[in-house]
Parts: structure tokens; C-alpha cells; sequence
């Protein structure tokens, strides 16, 4: 068995955490997910004003997908109820939250921290909003600040990589964070072959293995900066290998999303059994074309 591997004053069973998503929107998934093996699982965000009416929808690509989702359509009072009766079995739940300004944030973290729930991961780097997202370090350290005067609860603050990504990341430390995680989704879009337009309407969020080179390198060159706060890595996690990969390049731990759309029960078993093998942690799901291993290029 594994040590156990220590995120947001959590103590979980081993380093896989479940992202925030569409299948973190329900109870009943939360708690198999969990079954199943997870070490913990994070909540789809929680808003105090969810969305209506949205058309939400998702585009499978050969290297991920890109999704238009925002916020749970779930009320605070809703989850409330459900984050209780979690907190009340002891899981190791991380609540997702954001909310139109860093006083309203604050104020919802510690609605929810009353609930019991024992770590929070402020989701306040989502790219699907109407406009986009120009995320500065003002804004990371205005919403982290509000949130670290309110509660004692260990949080780790969502980010994107990105432009700014190394200020980002040290605003929401100055400002108090316990963690950050690292990625959220990033722009992309994807032309309609017919009509030429893009699809889904326009640049949402990208996420799948396509990301996880990308977010890798961001880790590793915010260690080489010299940042020291836990990092959950989060971006294209499909096999315990993509797991070891983010713990080599200085992660606590891993969250695992868009893998999961694709037989969720049986794909994280799969991940979280790989993870703990001792020999070979991405036995099972290389590569069949030899991707990942250098190619010579001949003159
Ligand atoms: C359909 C979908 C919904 C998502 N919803 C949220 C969300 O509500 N809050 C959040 O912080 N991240 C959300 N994410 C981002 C994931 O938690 C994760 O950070 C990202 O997809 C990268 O990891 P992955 O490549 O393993 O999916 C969503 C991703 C997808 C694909």
C-alpha cells in the first residue's frame, strides 16, 4: 500500500483526485467515484447565481475535447445539503467554488465551510463566461484574499496556463492560497468543415491529452521559479504514467477529468491501479505507435 499522499489537510489513499466537471454534479456519482478508488473528488463549481438556460455542450477531438460548460445549474442550498451529508461520512470531498466578485465568493466559502466540507478549490479560472477570460494577478489575489478572511479551511485557487501564469500563481500565494491547480481548460476551437463557421459558437475550453505537454512544462517552470506551494496538476491524465509524470515534475497530486468521460468507473480503477503499481505505473495503457519516445531526425 501506498503513503498516503497529504492535499489540503486531506489525507487520501493515493494521489488521484477527480477534476471538476459534469460528472462531479451529483451525489451519487461524488460517492462511487470515491468507491471506486479516487483519493478525493472535487465538485463541479458551485455559483450562487447558476447558470439557466444555457446551452451547454461538448466536442470529442482526436487529442481531447473541447467543452462550453460553465457552472453547476445546482443551487447553493442544494449543494449545501449535499456537501453536509458527505462532510458527515468523512469523504475527502473538495468543494469548487466561484462567484460574481471576491466579496460574494467569500461570502459562499464560508456558507459552504459551515457544511463541514474540509477543503475548497476556488474554480476562478473558467474560460467559457460570455467574454472569454483575461485572468490577471490582481484578480487572483483579489478573490484569494477575500476568501483566506473569511475561512480556515485549506483552498487551493484554480488557474489556467497561459499568459502571466508565473505572477498568477505567486499572487494567489502571497494572498494565502494552500495549493494552486494547474490547469484549468485553455482556449481552442475547431472549424465546421461545411459551413466554416466554428463549432459549439465560438472558443471555449480544451482539455484531454492535447493539454498535458503543455501544463507540464508550466509545472516545471514554475518550480524553476521557485514556487513552493502544493500544485495539483490537472490536464490530460489518462493512465497512472500521466500521474507519475506530474509528481516528477514537482505535483502533490493529479486530477483526472476528460479520461473519465470514456467508461468513467472502469478507466479510473484502471488509472488509480496503475498509479500504485510499484514497477511499471503505465503498464497497460502506452502508447501502441511509440509515441513519447524521441524520434532521431534524419538529415
Ligand atoms: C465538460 C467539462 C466540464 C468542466 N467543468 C469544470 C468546472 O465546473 N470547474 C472547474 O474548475 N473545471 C472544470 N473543468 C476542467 C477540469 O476540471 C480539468 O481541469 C480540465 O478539463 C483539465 O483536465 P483533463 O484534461 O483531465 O480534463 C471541466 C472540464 C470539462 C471537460
Amino acid at each position: 500500500m501506498a503513503a498516503a499522499t497529504h492535499v489540503l489537510g486531506l489525507s487520501l489513499a493515493n494521489p488521484v483526485v477527480i477534476g471538476s466537471g459534469l460528472l462531479t454534479d451529483q451525489e451519487r456519482n461524488i460517492r462511487r467515484l470515491l468507491e471506486t478508488g479516487a483519493g478525493a473528488v472535487v465538485t463541479k463549481t458551485i455559483h450562487p447565481s447558476p447558470p439557466t438556460g444555457l446551452d451547454e455542450r461538448i466536442l470529442r477531438l482526436p487529442t481531447g475535447m473541447i467543452n462550453s460548460t460553465t457552472y453547476s445549474k445546482r443551487s447553493v442550498d442544494h449543494w449545501a445539503g449535499i456537501l453536509r451529508d458527505l462532510a458527515r461520512d468523512r469523504l475527502p470531498v473538495i468543494a469548487s467554488l466561484h462567484a460574481d466578485s471576491p466579496a460574494e465568493l467569500a461570502e459562499l466559502a464560508a456558507q459552504v465551510e459551515a457544511t463541514g466540507c474540509r477543503a475548497l478549490e476556488l474554480g476562478i479560472s473558467c474560460l467559457n463566461e460570455e467574454d472569454g477570460l483575461e485572468d490577471t494577478p490582481e484578480r487572483v489575489q483579489a478573490y484569494t484574499a477575500a476568501v483566506r478572511a473569511v475561512t480556515r479551511a485549506p483552498f487551493s485557487v484554480k488557474l489556467a496556463v497561459g499568459e502571466g501564469l508565473h505572477a498568477r500563481a505567486f499572487a494567489a500565494a502571497r494572498a494565502g492560497a494552500d495549493a494552486v491547480t494547474i490547469s484549468d481548460t485553455l482556449p481552442a476551437a475547431a472549424v465546421h468543415p461545411e459551413t466554416g463557421d466554428l463549432r459549439l459558437g465560438g472558443v471555449f475550453g480544451y482539455s484531454g491529452p492535447g493539454i498535458k505537454p503543455l501544463v507540464l512544462a508550466a509545472l516545471w517552470k514554475l518550480r524553476r521559479a521557485g514556487f513552493t506551494l502544493p500544485v495539483l496538476g490537472s490536464g490530460g491524465v489518462q493512465s497512472g504514467r500521466d500521474v507519475h509524470d506530474y509528481l516528477q515534475v514537482g505535483a502533490v497530486a493529479a486530477q483526472v477529468y476528460t479520461a473519465l468521460h470514456t467508461d468513467m468507473y472502469p478507466t479510473l480503477a484502471r488509472i488509480v491501479a496503475e498509479t500504485a503499481g510499484p514497477e511499471n505505473p503505465g503498464r497497460g495503457s502506452e502508447p501502441v505507435t511509440g509515441a513519447g519516445r524521441p524520434e532521431r531526425v534524419r538529415p
